[in-house]
């Protein structure tokens, strides 16, 4: 009898979801996302969102990742709650994350901890954020605040997620806060991000030699879509360096590579110990003159990609592989993690569908020898979706937000099966979204045909 087809992934495999902690845990006053909520900017607004922090509810969504056979959850600390004023720290908020650190302890799933994910305390926000650099000192002492308080729990650390998207989206096209559109602005605030970063990842390693640190980057394949016009080429240059290049490069030389030149910042040369891949897309750019904004750059999809329901992801499983190959020829001998990947889906066909495709990729390039170690889905259970807020359903549980109930999607069941098998079957693929197991399984030609 024939074994079923099936991509094996490595042994010790890390798998499991990521959520944040403005998205799920609700009642973030403090932050600067909640008031930019209250001020009209967002499709409705976070309130109590997964009731995290006042119900304790991640002991409902721990429970559903353990029976998943997740081995791995990746979450954020609101850095507004364990230090509400300037110097002043709450101790009772960072107990309130130590039980859930032990939580995931108890239920043998490994803690990822993420330092910032998009919120800031407002107090900050009022010394100008991320914009002044005394922003480094204050991000360096909640670092430490914090990895003093959970180093018996954690080892695995992400110091900044997508530090691309909040300057880009908060000071330049201007959909997040503070709303600002401006590049040179958006690109302080990255060379300010990267500085903080280093500082953590020193500061992590002065107190925790073996840990594991890194940060997330939201990276892009960036295709013209001419190929042949060089105002399209040039315009996909410049959104890749704008976008894909700048962290990675000052990660990789210590010199930050931006659309308005080179930034010598030699202290971030070489800190990360993984390369941290947020892959959701690949884009097609083209030349825009009504676009001033973004430097005449506009992108979208290629045509009769299979985009999400609100558009906002086209499915292109194959620039997963593309940006793990970039990752690898970036930095060599670097472990790769997935810590995040996923989409919009309320249905979820189309979710299924795009986890056995980027799987199948995240297969492939093991297979080609390229180092990923663990595929973290976004999300667990579906959460405030920054400006969007609940339009867009990410989720492998449902969530009722009227009643807080969770409810498991075909797709949490799917990757279920994947995560325990540590494998993704044929026999999976066939059950769960027939309609692309040939792009996967690709049946083998009979032997009598020609
Ligand atoms: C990423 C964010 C994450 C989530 C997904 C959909 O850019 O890191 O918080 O919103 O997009």
């Amino acid at each position: 009898m024939n074994a079923v087809p099936s991509h094996p992934f490595p042994r010790g495999f890390l798998w499991g979801a990521a959520t944040a902690s403005h998205q799920v845990e609700g009642g973030n006053s403090g932050n600067q996302w909640w008031a930019w909520e209250q001020a009209g900017h967002t499709n409705g607004k976070s309130g109590a969102a997964c009731d995290w922090w006042d119900g304790k509810r991640w002991r409902e969504d721990f429970d559903n990742a353990a029976a998943a056979g997740h081995n791995i959850h990746r979450f954020s600390v609101e850095w507004s709650r364990i230090e509400p004023q300037d110097g002043k720290w709450d101790g009772e908020a960072l107990e309130r994350y130590l039980h859930m650190l032990r939580d995931l302890r108890d239920r043998n799933i490994m803690p990822m901890v993420t330092l910032h994910h998009f919120s800031d305390p407002l107090w900050l926000t009022e010394k100008g954020g991320w914009e002044n650099e005394a922003v480094i000192t204050h991000f360096t002492e909640f670092t430490r605040k914090v990895v003093n308080a959970f180093k018996d729990y954690c080892t695995l650390w992400c110091t900044i997620n997508e530090p691309n998207t909040y300057a880009l989206l908060g000071y330049l096209t201007g959909q997040f806060p503070p709303g600002v559109r401006d590049l040179r602005r958006a690109i302080q605030v990255q060379v300010h991000m990267a500085l903080a970063h280093a500082a953590a990842y020193r500061t992590i390693h002065g107190i925790q030699p073996h840990a594991r640190v890194g940060y997330a980057q939201h990276y892009r394949p960036m295709v013209a879509r001419n190929k042949w016009s060089p105002l399209d080429r040039m315009m996909r240059n410049l959104r890749d360096t704008g976008l894909n290049l700048a962290f990675p490069s000052a990660v990789q030389t210590g010199v930050m590579r931006t659309p308005f030149g080179k930034q010598a910042v030699p202290v971030v040369r070489g800190t990360q110990d993984y390369f941290g891949l947020n892959y959701y897309t690949q884009e097609t750019v083209w030349f825009d003159l009504s676009n001033r904004a973004e430097l005449f750059t506009h992108s979208g999809y290629p045509k009769g990609a299979e985009l999400s329901e609100t558009g906002f992801i086209a499915c292109i499983p194959e620039g997963l592989r593309d940006s793990i190959r970039w990752a690898a020829r970036m930095y060599p001998h670097t472990p790769i993690l997935i810590t995040e990947n996923g989409t919009e889906s309320h249905d979820d066909a189309y979710r299924r569908r795009y986890i056995a495709l980027h799987l199948h990729q995240t297969a492939l390039a093991i297979e080609e020898g390229l180092p990923v170690k663990g595929y973290i889905h976004w999300s667990l259970v579906d959460n405030f979706e920054w400006e969007r807020g609940w339009t867009q359903r990410f989720g492998l549980w449902e969530l009722d937000t009227a009643t807080q109930k969770r409810t498991a999607r075909p797709s949490a069941e799917m990757f279920a099966e994947i995560c325990r098998a540590n494998a993704l079957t044929s026999d999976t693929v066939q059950r769960h979204c027939p309609e692309i197991a040939d792009r996967i399984f690709p049946a083998e030609p009979h032997p009598t045909a020609r």
